[in-house]
């Protein structure tokens, strides 16, 4: 364990309340399922032996294929308790479908009608089989019950436009038509599913995708693509392929498509492996520190989309879907498990700056999706009869809480820097080394009850110093008592598992105010201060 810190500062946190960013797109809170390892199989139906797309190499413990009893599952088969904490208790409002890397080679088709009939495929991106079990009609069924809006993302690699065109008719058409028709014939009823939100295909950039292309060529179809989808939808919301905001292939395919798209698609992931390849540990600093890039990311993305509005005369904005972002570290959570990673506090923490950074952010994100909402890289994972939260889940659960309907106002933070190793390394060289403070606020104001409040979040990313901050709330006085919720642990490295679901949990409490707060080394900290 070692401190690496730049020179000392007194650390202090001054807030603008009456300095708006923006209202908080309760999007950012967003979840995505993808077929892939246990997340639908497991996670949204029960997993079977016929139902499980494949049979890991390596599964890990937590895989279980015992039948889940019926009084588990909601009367359409759908796991009860998953459906439950994502509703419920995280409040996801959108979820995207049905991948990811899966999508670029899905035939939507396959999924429909009569499921004794559905065809079992291969799977090319996860080297797996798609039973097919879960399509269209099964998501659009599980999202109506969860209260969730469903993201469907179109395939863009093996896919072609006329199937694409025959999705959004199936899903939204309300004609005499063949597609219409057919959908109502599956269903038995007559209203259309209106899916509003539609992706541009996933990661088109990448070499591992099923139909990799260059930027142009991209740009060039999928400008054609979005000028026939409106023609079979005119009030579709479109999302354009992206790569991680900051690269050549943003600013080309925005610069073709800002007239054509209403949101542009970033992805990254944290947390990656460790540096050597020997070691077994990831490193504490190249954990925590990376969503600084996604931060840096967005600042640049931003400028991206306003050049090519500039240049395409486009005066409606376009906002960012950080539709896969998370922690994930590549050498933990493989195709051969699933991608099942189980997550300590360090984890957790980077979980917490990653969430700062869409609330800091919240003039151009409006979306914002965790890959992913169970089992895979998740926050949640699931046995036959039941699941445990991970760390991940308490950030996202207090963010999704407390900062969901506020608006985000202006902050300066002073604080210790971190000068050790981060990942990406860019981050200390073209960003600036990264506070071990990381801090984001909202304005919250209750009409019904006459009252406001700040909600203060502060994620302590220092391993080893605890820090006493003055909270200095410009123009507003604090009125009342302040509720302090605090996710710590003596031990990074804590995590959950089924034998101790609550290692690193929450502890909540209500305090009188003296305007400071000791923040503890590795700790996130959300503060709930009444203002007068
Ligand atoms: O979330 C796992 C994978 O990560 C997704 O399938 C892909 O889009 C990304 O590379």
């Amino acid at each position: 364990m070692s401190d690496q810190t730049t020179e000392q500062v007194s650390p202090a946190i001054d807030i603008f309340p009456s300095f708006s960013i923006a209202p908080v797109s309760p999007y950012i809170f967003s979840g995505f399922l993808e077929h892939l390892g246990r997340c639908i199989y497991g996670g949204i139906l029960p997993s079977t032996r016929t139902t499980f797309p494949y049979t890991p190499r390596k599964p890990c413990p937590e895989a279980q294929f015992t039948e889940t009893p019926a009084a588990l599952l909601t009367p359409e088969g759908f796991r009860v308790d998953v459906l439950e904490v994502l509703r419920d208790e995280l409040r996801v409002p959108l979820i995207r479908w049905p991948g990811g890397n899966f999508v670029s080679s899905y035939n939507w088709k396959d999924g429909i009608g009569p499921r004794e009939e559905r065809k079992r495929q291969p799977e090319l991106a996860w080297n797996g089989e798609e039973s097919n079990q879960f399509g269209t009609d099964e998501f659009i069924a599980w999202c109506r019950t969860a209260k969730i809006e469903p993201y469907i993302v179109l395939n863009m690699g093996t896919g072609t436009l006329e199937d694409a065109l025959h999705w959004i008719e199936y899903c939204n058409g309300t004609g005499d038509t063949y597609y219409a028709n057919l959908r109502r014939k599956n269903t038995g009823r007559d209203e259309a599913y209106g899916v509003k939100y539609w992706g541009l295909g996933n990661e088109v950039w990448g070499e591992w995708q099923v139909g990799q292309q260059t930027a142009s060529a991209y740009a060039t179809k999928a400008r054609q693509w979005a000028h026939a989808i409106r023609l079979v939808d005119p009030d579709v919301i479109l999302v354009g392929c992206g790569e991680t905001g900051i690269n050549a292939w943003d600013g080309v395919v925005l610069d073709e498509l800002a007239d054509k798209v209403d949101l542009h698609s970033i992805h990254l992931y944290t947390g990656f492996g460790p540096r050597d390849r020997s070691q077994t540990e990831r490193e504490y600093g190249r954990s925590v520190y990376g969503p600084d890039a996604a931060e840096y990311s967005i600042e640049v993305c931003k400028g991206l989309i306003n050049k090519a509005r500039f240049v395409k005369g486009v005066s409606k904005p376009i906002k960012i879907a950080f539709d896969e972002y998370g922690v994930w570290d590549e050498t933990v959570g493989t195709p051969e498990n699933g991608l099942e990673q189980f997550y300590n506090l360090a984890d957790a923490l980077a979980m917490a700056s990653w969430l700062n950074v869409f609330i800091r952010q919240a003039d151009v994100v409006d979306i914002a999706c965790i890959a992913q909402s169970v089992n895979v890289i998740s926050p949640l994972v699931t046995s036959a009869t039941g699941l445990f939260r991970q760390t991940i889940y308490w950030p996202l659960f207090l963010f999704s809480k407390y900062m969901r309907d506020g608006i985000s106002v202006k902050l300066t933070v002073t604080s210790p820097q971190f000068s050790g190793e981060t990942l990406p390394r860019w981050i200390s060289s073209i960003k600036g080394f990264p506070s071990d403070l990381d801090v984001s606020a909202v304005l919250y104001a209750d009409p019904s009850a006459k009252t406001r409040s700040l909600r203060v979040a502060v994620v302590n990313r220092s391993e080893t110093s605890s820090y006493d901050v003055p909270l200095r709330v410009a123009f507003e006085r604090v009125g009342g008592q302040v509720e302090v919720h605090e996710l710590w642990h003596a031990d990074v490295k804590a995590r959950n598992g089924w034998e101790n679901e609550n290692e690193v949990s929450l502890e909540s409490r209500t305090v009188s105010w003296d305007g400071r707060w000791t923040f503890r080394n590795h700790s996130f900290t959300l503060l709930v201060i009444p203002l007068e």
